[in-house]
């Protein structure tokens, strides 16, 4: 049985003008990603902003076609398929944004945002599509009498849900999720994470949920990735990392997070400095300028995923395994 998505060694290279006279340089938003994601289940990836995390989202969206790699969706080769059947595969992947004012129209009414992609896509007559948008304005917890609104008329977690509502018109098998609570109060926050885990159950779906605050997945993830500079740098059961991060980022990353027990002790590593330029990289391990842990090997040598401790790390200073 084959992952219902599977990314393997996925590049994106961007050229970009630098300056007036300045010559193109290349940014490399993602340097060979790896992964794999079934039905039913959350894999989330997170990083610093400028990570490559949405970069990731266009590949796997099919908004963009990456510079190297494949993507396979149930089977087949999204970069190799014929333009039929990449269309019918492109309905199977479907995403939610941060901020559901760049993916809803404000001049369209909730029930043309969402009979939109029916209208387009299939063959339902005009009262099925009514029949189910209203359907799912009251599966995402609101009410299909208030389909004849606009967007702004809506609270900001309400937009996120008919920003989900639409998306999963089409009945996607994969939702990219891209940061779609961090636009929101904490409290809603809670809400939003609620439904769309009752809607993973209801409707088997795979979540590539995308977040640079690692607190925020805690919950909903199934695993984890966590990025810097376009590499993976550690992956694993998210139980696992968050029990016990081996990554002097991710362990950055975690103790940035708040802790779930009052009064637990907790080692608190401050991240130093920025993320460098994606143009001009450090040598060796990318982290190495902000890395604790730093030594003469990481400035030279660049590491790769290696198991250790039941998930996978790129880090010299974490203790190989025994050979
Ligand atoms: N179309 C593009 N042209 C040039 N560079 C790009 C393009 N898209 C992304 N980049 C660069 O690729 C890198 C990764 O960007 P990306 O938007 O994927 O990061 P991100 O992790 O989503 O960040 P954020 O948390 O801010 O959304 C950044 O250095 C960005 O400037
Ligand atoms: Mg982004």
């Amino acid at each position: 049985m084959s992952a219902l998505l599977e990314v393997t060694d996925v590049r994106q290279e961007y050229s970009v003008k630098r300056g007036f006279f300045g010559k193109p340089a290349t940014v490399k938003a993602l340097n060979g990603i790896t992964f794999e994601l079934a039905a039913g289940r959350t894999l989330a990836i997170v990083g610093e902003s400028g990570s490559g995390k949405s970069t990731l989202a266009r590949l796997v969206t099919m908004i963009e076609e990456p510079t190297a790699g494949s993507i396979r969706l149930n089977g087949a080769d999204i970069g190799a398929v014929g333009s039929e059947r990449r269309r019918s595969l492109r309905g199977d992947v479907q995403i939610v944004f941060q901020n559901p004012f760049g993916s809803l129209n404000p001049r369209q009414t909730i029930r043309d945002a969402l009979e939109e992609p029916l209208k387009v896509n299939t063959a339902l007559s005009a009262s099925e599509r009514r029949e189910a948008g209203r359907a799912m304005m009251a599966r995402v917890g609101l009410r299909p009498e208030h389909d004849t609104r606009y967007p702004h008329m809506f609270s900001g977690g309400q937009r996120q849900r008919i920003a989900i509502a639409r998306a999963l018109m089409l009945r996607p098998k994969v939702l990219v999720l891209d940061e779609p609570v961090s636009a929101l109060d904490v409290s809603i926050r809670a809400q939003v994470l609620n439904l769309l885990a009752e809607l993973q159950q209801e409707f088997n779906l795979a979540y590539l949920f995308i977040s640079h605050d690692l607190s925020v997945v805690r919950h909903i993830a199934d695993e984890i990735m966590v990025i810097y500079l376009g590499s993976a740098v550690e992956t694993g059961p998210a139980k696992t990392i968050f029990a016990n991060p081996q990554h002097p980022y991710t362990r950055a990353l975690l103790s940035a997070t708040p802790v779930a027990e009052p009064g637990a002790k907790k080692e608190r590593i401050i991240l130093r400095g920025e993320l460098p330029s994606p143009f001009d990289p450090p040598k060796g391990c990318a982290f190495n300028p902000r890395c604790p842990l730093v030594f003469d090997r990481c400035r030279v040598e660049t590491p790769r995923l290696m198991t250790a401790e039941h998930r996978e790390v790129a880090c010299f200073a974490v203790e190989p395994p025994p050979a």
